[in-house]
């Protein structure tokens, strides 16, 4: 009330001047920018590079592209890619190498160098580690120094549990296996399941759920599990004068009037395009170089 009278007086004696309004301010504009450059990344504990947005963005312009989280994803720092390839969802953990035209789905995949024109399917299992066999126990509770199971501290045991580090050193308790190599034009079905170590030649299929223990000869179809040769997909002839070819060192497009519905006709013209074109040779992405600033 007070207030109220003496803000009258006030305007009446010319004392108090009404407070102008602010003039309206213009929408708030957020520019279009350039997107980052790429920077040092974090590296996860295992020394994988976790790829952000902006080093997602980088690696897709070069010709690599994989179908993360907007969060990003997480690479080995001695990948390499030859673009243009693909790893969608594929869970990628030692060095991998892909190249040209060459895509998988979904799975895992663990120290695989893979030729161009490779087809992953869906959830396909690709060099998983062994636990060790000959131990007391197989578990990783008796090798592996940090923690396994992240759980609270309201059990029995849980301060032993948390502070507990095995007497044995660093993950010797684990077998990571040899290199998978998976040559040129291979075709690897919906959930097969790879061993360490094997080698599948060029053409080769690899037939859904089969489990391949041994290497697998070029052209070979291959299923079942333990997984067997039921077939080859042309005679030995043919397989031969292809692979003597090398046709995969060709883009598509140089592929282009050719017809691959009919390889054994085709055989002749195939072979004088690629004596006739120069291989299709796009370059590498090293990851390494990318982060350090090196050349691509
Ligand atoms: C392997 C495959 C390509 C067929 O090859 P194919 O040479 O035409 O094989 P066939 O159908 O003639 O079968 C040959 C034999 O293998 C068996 N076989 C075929 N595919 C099999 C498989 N995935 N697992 C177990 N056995 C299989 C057949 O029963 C047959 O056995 P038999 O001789 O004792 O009767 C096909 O079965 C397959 O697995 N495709 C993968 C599909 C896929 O994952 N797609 C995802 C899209 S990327």
């Amino acid at each position: 009330m007070l207030v109220r009278q003496t803000t009258r007086l006030l305007r009446k004696a010319g004392l108090l001047q009404p407070v102008p309004r602010p003039p309206p301010q213009p929408p708030l504009v957020i520019e279009a920018t350039e997107p980052p450059a790429p920077r040092k990344p974090v590296t996860t504990p295992d020394g994988r590079y976790h790829i952000d947005a902006a080093m997602k963005t980088v690696l897709h312009a070069r010709g690599f592209d994989a179908t993360w989280s907007s969060d990003g994803g997480v690479l080995p720092q001695d990948s390499v890619f030859e673009p243009p390839c693909s790893v969608q969802r594929l869970e990628i953990f030692g060095r991998i190498a892909m190249g040209s035209f060459s895509y998988g789905v979904s799975g895992y995949c663990n120290n695989v160098t893979i030729g161009r024109y490779v087809s992953i399917g869906d959830d396909v299992q690709m060099g998983k580690g062994d636990h060790s066999i000959a131990w007391l126990s197989t578990s990783p509770f008796f090798y592996l120094h940090e923690t396994i199971l992240p759980v609270g501290q309201d059990f029995a045991g849980a301060e032993a549990y948390h502070a507990f580090r095995p007497d044995t050193s660093g993950a010797a308790g684990f077998v990571q296996g040899s290199t998978i190599v998976i040559e040129n034009d291979v075709w690897i079905g919906h959930r097969a399941y790879l061993r360490p170590g094997v080698t599948i030649g060029t053409g080769a299929i690899i037939g859904a759920y089969a489990v391949v223990t041994r290497d697998v000869p070029p052209y070979a179809v291959v299923v079942g599990n333990p997984g067997r040769v039921v077939r080859y997909r042309f005679d030995e002839a043919l397989i031969a004068r292809l692979l003597a070819s090398k046709w995969w060192t060709l883009a598509p497009w140089q592929l282009h009037g050719i017809d691959l519905s009919r390889p054994a006709q085709s055989i002749d013209a195939l072979e004088r395009r690629v004596a006739e074109a120069e291989p299709y040779r796009p370059g590498f992405i090293r990851l390494a170089d990318l982060i350090e600033g090196g050349p691509a």
